[in-house]
Order: structure tokens, then C-alpha cells, then sequence
């Protein structure tokens, strides 16, 4: 039983909560029946967002925020552990960093997979990801598989799940139905010269991510070799083969579809690492771009970095599994 001296106290809406050792803040919270929104639960989509009086357990997670949400004391509930017998004043934020989108359509790119387009009055750069809200607790983020236009649209890729709290209702959301969302966030984005050599590299629907960044880089006058490799586990779950067939002639661009299981017409059965490292041995004054799992992006963030990469040049887009195994993304 832990001992009553242990627990820190958490102030939130007139009330006065305990936070047993080891639990975070939004934890704390929902157990004394608050609702307080949350989606990945490790740090990534910023759903979670409170705000709190300076203390050490709020400052510790304030990792990934902007200097202006630092400042103005947000931080991640479900990354804030408070130390024993701390007490923390804790508060919902007064401007909600929220937008409303309006639904323009879903489309199916194959099995499971379906792109959502959005309209949304928001800035952002390929690449980036937001973060969607079914309700007030309920939230999953997406890379943004677009160009920003005057059209003000968000194409996201979203892997249907039929058990998945948000792909499975913002599939069936109706056009014109109104949603909240968050972002964009990630620094995963095209930012290097014209002549540098680009390796994309997406697991899943990473391809989104990868793909805008890809039109981005064409639609800037990209000239030195651009090598687009995407993998999904079953060649089932594959999409976008047709990808080639969307881009401008007469750019230096290569682009391989492969999976580990099964086999389709334009796609080779074989792994991401193993092409990467066959492939690619010498990746000196190339720029590097990942979206997938972790352990994806570790491993071949590692390998793009022993074969020559400058780390500068390594950009990565991370799947976190959330609280039922759901997919979010975190820029590293
Ligand atoms: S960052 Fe806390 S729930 Fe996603």
C-alpha cells in the first residue's frame, strides 16, 4: 500500500487529487473520473496538453513543446510524473490550440488504407502531422500527405482499423461534418538544396508523409536524384503503386513498393533494411528522410549514419504505439 507522505497532490478543476508514485498526471486525473483529452500517451501528439504553475515534474515534460507553449506553462499530462509529496496547480489550457476542419470526402488507395481530405484554415509544411479528435478524450495523429494550397486542403493517409476509436469514425464521418484538430507539428520536412541526393524511406502509411514530401521537393525545382523505397509488412496492405503514374516526367526519380509477405504485380518481396543496406552503402551527402515504428527508425537512422549521412541530414517520423496499439507520430 503506498504511504500517504509518497503521494503528490494535484489540484484540477476545484479538486484535490492524489497522484500515487509512478503515475502521470493525466492518469491521476481520469482516475478521480475527469475527462481530459489523450491519445498516444507517449509524448507525441500533444493531445494531452495541460497547464501548470513552474514546477520540476511540468518543466521535465514540456519535451517536443514550442518556446511560446513553454513559456505560457502548457506541458504533456500523460509524460508528468510528480515527485513524492510534490503539489502541482493544474488547469485546462485558456485558448484551446485547436482548429475546426470540415470533412471534403474519404477515399480508399487499397485495402485498408484511405486517404481523408480536410479542409482547414492552417499553415504547414509536407510532412508535418496533426493530431484529430473524435471527442474531448479521444484523439490520433496522422502524417499530412498534401501540398499547402489556396485551396486550404489536408489529404492525410489513415490505415483503417475496424476496432480503431478514430480511422474507424473518421471513415464514415459524412462531407461537411465539422472536427477538431491539432498541429501541425514534426520537423520531418524537405529542407535541403536542389543538388542534394534524397533517400525517402516510409513503412505503412508513412508513404503519406514520404509522398508529400517528394511532391514538395519536385514542386521546388528538386534536381539531384530523389530514391522513394516503401514497405509494408503484407504486400496486401500495400498502396500507392500507382504513385509513379502521379508525378511530373523528366524528374531523377526512383521509387520501389516491397513487402515481407505475399507478392503484387510491382512490388518485390524483400526487406526495407536489407534493401537499404544492399542499396544504399554510402549515403555520404545524402539527406535522409524515415516515417515508420521506432524500431524502424532506429534501425535505419543508424544505418544512414554509419554509411556516411551527416546526422543534420536525418530526419525522422516516428509511429509510437498509443494506448490500444493504436499508430501516432512523433517528429525526432
Ligand atoms: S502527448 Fe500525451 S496523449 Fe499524446
Amino acid at each position: 500500500m503506498d504511504k500517504p507522505s509518497q503521494t503528490a497532490r494535484i489540484r484540477f478543476d476545484g479538486c484535490d487529487i492524489a497522484c500515487r508514485p509512478g503515475q502521470s498526471v493525466l492518469e491521476a486525473l481520469e482516475q478521480a473520473g475527469h475527462r481530459v483529452p489523450s491519445g498516444c500517451r507517449s509524448g507525441a501528439c500533444q493531445a494531452c496538453l495541460l497547464h501548470a504553475d513552474d514546477s520540476e515534474a511540468t518543466t521535465a515534460a514540456q519535451a517536443g513543446l514550442s518556446p511560446a507553449q513553454r513559456l505560457t506553462g502548457l506541458f504533456l499530462s500523460c509524460q508528468c510524473r510528480p515527485a513524492a509529496n510534490e503539489q502541482l496547480h493544474v488547469r485546462r489550457p485558456a485558448d484551446s490550440p485547436r482548429h475546426v476542419a470540415r470533412v471534403l470526402g474519404q477515399t480508399w488507395l487499397g485495402a485498408s488504407v484511405y486517404r481523408l481530405r480536410l479542409h482547414c484554415d492552417i499553415d504547414y509544411l509536407p510532412g508535418q502531422y496533426i493530431t484529430l479528435f473524435r471527442d474531448d478524450c479521444t484523439a490520433r495523429s496522422f502524417s499530412i500527405a498534401s501540398l499547402p494550397g489556396p485551396d486550404r486542403q489536408i489529404d492525410l493517409h489513415v490505415r483503417h482499423r475496424r476496432d480503431g476509436a478514430v480511422s474507424d469514425w473518421a471513415a464514415r464521418l459524412k462531407p461537411d461534418s465539422q472536427l477538431w484538430l491539432q498541429g501541425p507539428m514534426g520537423r520531418c520536412v524537405y529542407a535541403s538544396p536542389a543538388d542534394q541526393p534524397l533517400l525517402l524511406l516510409a513503412l505503412g502509411t508513412g508513404l503519406g508523409a514520404m509522398t508529400a514530401i517528394l511532391h514538395h521537393a519536385l514542386s521546388r525545382g528538386h534536381r539531384a536524384p530523389i530514391h522513394l523505397l516503401a514497405a509494408t509488412r503484407r504486400a496486401v496492405d500495400a498502396y500507392g503503386l500507382d504513385l509513379r503514374d502521379q508525378l511530373p516526367k523528366g524528374h531523377p526519380v526512383t521509387i520501389r513498393h516491397m513487402a515481407l509477405q505475399g507478392q503484387r504485380p510491382g512490388m518485390e518481396q524483400q526487406d526495407l533494411y536489407d534493401a537499404v543496406r544492399a542499396g544504399y552503402p554510402d549515403l555520404a551527402g545524402w539527406a535522409v528522410h524515415l516515417c515508420g515504428s521506432e524500431r524502424m527508425v532506429a534501425t535505419l537512422r543508424r544505418h544512414a549514419f554509419v554509411a556516411g549521412a551527416a546526422m543534420r541530414d536525418i530526419h525522422a517520423d516516428i509511429f509510437h504505439s498509443g494506448t490500444a496499439g493504436r499508430e501516432v507520430r512523433n517528429s525526432a
